[in-house]
């Protein structure tokens, strides 16, 4: 095969002369023209046959070993399957990249098993549990968790999260207040890069949904990204404080300027009605895991003091 690509020299070889070269090398015994391949049995020779301006066979000029056919098939499945690990593994740094582990914070450690089923939270965990099983593709592809604040709707979500990169899939893990503010600071070439990252991510998870000042690129943005998901049928893990009914109000009214002024943008019901088709929805009734572990900690310190 070099020999076609670079002639002795090092420049480009003419057609003529390897064919020249090969009708001029010593006729292959019948053994050598007769090989068997160990793994695929016997291998046919190659007839070179000079043709006429019709395309007629006009004879057969000489004959040579010809290459095992099976053989050549798994070479070139097996380099292809190397290029694909390859780009998978790329992709995955990419990831890593756009989407930072490190962002995640304590949530970076969360799993499902370190999850209290603690009243009102167990419905949540059964469904990030389904969620979970049904990786890499859950049937239906999406979960939103809402309820009140710091009954753990992020830990499950980053529970899954870290489970689903331990699966080798990439993960877009946007905490949406923190980075629709850091969208807004990109260029806008750069910030549909991003937008498209998180567009295109296996898993990704949209932390906080409508939390942080809504303005009308922002929702804007958070509504092409559900639609891009929702097209996709992509999966797609959902936490907010606001009930369904409430994101609609809060995602339809986005801020204008800084005077608190605000418009009526009909991007929360789009957002919503994406959501509650791509999404098992539930609510998390739990109460405040973080007030729980403040008033532990207080009734120790009045036990020891
Ligand atoms: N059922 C639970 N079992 C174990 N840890 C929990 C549980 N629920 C909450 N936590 C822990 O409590 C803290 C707060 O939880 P988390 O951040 O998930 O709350 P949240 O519902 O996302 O709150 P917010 O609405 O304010 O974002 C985290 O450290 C989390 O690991
Ligand atoms: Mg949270
Ligand atoms: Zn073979």
């Amino acid at each position: 095969m070099r020999e076609l690509e670079q002639g002795r020299g090092g420049g480009p070889v003419r057609l003529g002369n390897v064919l020249n070269r090969i009708l001029t090398m010593p006729s292959p015994s019948e053994e050598e023209l007769h090989w068997v391949c160990e793994k695929h049995g016997p291998v046919p020779p190659v007839e070179l046959k000079q043709f006429d301006a019709q395309g007629n066979v006009v004879r057969v000029l000489r004959r040579i070993r010809g290459r095992c056919r099976a053989c050549m098939a798994e070479e070139e499945a097996e380099r292809r399957a190397r290029e694909a690990e390859l780009e998978k593994e790329r992709r995955l740094r990419r990831y890593a990249a756009a989407f930072p582990v490190a962002e995640m914070g304590r949530l970076q450690f969360c799993t499902l098993d370190d999850f209290e089923a603690r009243d009102g939270a167990v419905t949540a965990l059964e469904a990030a549990r389904a969620f979970a099983r049904g990786l890499p593709a859950p049937d239906p592809p999406g979960l939103l968790v809402w309820g009140q604040p710091g009954n753990g709707k992020s830990h499950l979500a980053a529970a899954l999260a870290n489970l689903a990169r331990r699966m080798e899939l990439a993960v877009a893990w946007v905490h949406a207040p923190s980075w629709l503010t850091y969208l807004g600071t990109l260029e806008a070439d750069e910030r549909d890069d991003l937008l498209q990252r998180a567009a295109t991510a296996d898993l990704l998870v949209l932390d906080d949904l409508a939390g942080g000042r809504l303005t009308a690129p922002r929702v804007g943005w958070l509504q092409d990204l559900v639609d891009a998901r929702y097209r996709r049928w992509a999966p797609t893990v959902v936490t907010t404080n606001l009930s369904p009914g409430q994101l609609r109000t809060v995602l339809n009214r986005v801020a204008l300027g800084e005077e608190g002024l605000e418009d009526v943008t009909g991007d929360g019901d789009r957002i919503v009605d994406r959501l509650a088709e791509l999404c098992v929805i539930v609510h998390n009734t739990a109460t405040s895991y973080r007030l729980g572990v403040a008033q532990r900690r207080r009734e120790d310190g009045d036990a020891s003091g």
